[in-house]
């Protein structure tokens, strides 16, 4: 039997930090309404594009785990925010690398990007598709942002984690998922003015520009995050507190607190980094895991769950054995 072990792990967060007080100097907001309203402190702003941003959190992901670049034959890139619509981002990202035999592709799922990465990178490699597998997560959300809206741009930031699968006969790495797509409510957050659906844009239609119904995705989160990971959990035969840490999207704290507290997690089990941050949807889990680690919170054996919701309107809940 194959599996897929998570051998190594990076991230890239833009050094360009914007505060809550600085989006408040143009915009009608205070660091209070953002602060309380969704845990937000602050957000980093990229000067790169997402493959720049990907390679260099990948750079980091293949160091820790000791492989060379040449050694991948699997590049996939969860992404929202794709450098050019073709060639794919994951090229790019090959390219800049310096690898040169990894089949590779872009996967658009949103904010469960990379939970869909992931299980599609392990499926592979327990098939035999592959070895060696670059799993990253990526996001430039401030290019999609309506500066002048305070709804959407105070929530969301940039950010890349990656993440090196490799083929093992030991039971390590996603051991269970469950994903799923609720696309009866798939209009209730998009980027419009892009795309072969013209029924789709808006005036002006020159400008990107993200929408959605807030308090109905809040509360579509919290059922969707909450339902994927006890049906994985119970799936996996994993009690509360066999949950070492749970590693959530980061959207908004209070999703985090509500889904905390239906599945009865202590606060030490539950990882939290959205106020540094923001929303890098795709990014959000990878980045979150990545620290995770670096303060040691995560050691071998432990069982990580993580779950995300996103557009589509996608969910998804994956147990990790570390
Ligand atoms: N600063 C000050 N006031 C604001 C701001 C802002 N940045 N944004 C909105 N407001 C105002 C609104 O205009 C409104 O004013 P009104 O009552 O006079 O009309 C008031 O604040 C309340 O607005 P709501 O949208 O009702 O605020 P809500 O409490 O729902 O919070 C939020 C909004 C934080 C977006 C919340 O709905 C939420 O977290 N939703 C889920 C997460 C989400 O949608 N994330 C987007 C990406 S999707 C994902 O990652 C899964």
């Amino acid at each position: 039997m194959q599996y897929a072990e998570i051998t190594g792990w990076g991230k890239y967060t833009p050094p360009a930090i914007l505060t809550n007080d600085d989006l408040a100097t143009f915009l009608e907001t205070s660091d209070e309404w953002i602060s309380s309203r969704t845990g937000i402190k602050e957000r980093r702003i990229s000067h790169i594009n997402t493959a720049e941003m990907s390679a260099l959190a990948a750079k980091h992901a293949l160091a820790s785990a000791g492989i060379e670049a040449d050694d991948l034959d699997l590049i996939i890139i969860a992404t929202s925010c794709p450098d050019t619509l073709v060639p794919n981002t994951a090229s790019r990202v090959q390219q800049l690398l310096g690898s040169n035999n990894a089949a590779c592709f872009d996967l658009s799922s949103a904010c469960t990007g990379f939970l869909y990465a992931l299980q599609n990178a392990t499926a592979q490699i327990r098939f035999g598709a592959a070895k060696k597998a670059l799993v990253i997560g990526a996001e430039r959300m401030s290019w999609f942002l309506n500066w002048n809206k305070r709804d959407t741009a105070v929530l969301f930031g940039d950010g890349a984690g990656a993440v090196i699968l490799e083929a093992t006969d030991q039971p390590y790495g996603l051991l269970n998922a469950k994903l799923g797509c609720d696309s009866n409510a798939r209009d209730i957050l998009s980027i419009n003015n892009f795309g072969t659906d013209m029924d789709r844009y808006i005036n002006p239609p020159s400008e990107l520009d993200i929408s959605f119904q807030g308090q109905d995705i809040f509360k579509r989160a919290v059922r969707g995050m909450g339902k994927a990971t006890e049906t994985v959990m119970e799936e996996a035969g994993l009690s509360v507190e066999d949950v070492d840490l749970l590693v959530p999207h980061q959207a908004n704290i209070r999703i985090i607190e509500t889904l905390q507290s239906k599945l009865k997690l202590r606060d030490d089990q539950v990882m939290v980094n959205i106020q540094n941050y923001g929303n890098t949807s795709a990014a959000t889990v990878p980045i979150a895991l990545c620290e995770a680690l670096e303060q040691g919170k995560v050691k071998a054996g432990d069982k990580i769950m993580s779950a995300a919701f996103g557009a589509g309107l996608t969910w998804g809940a994956a147990y990790i054995k570390w």
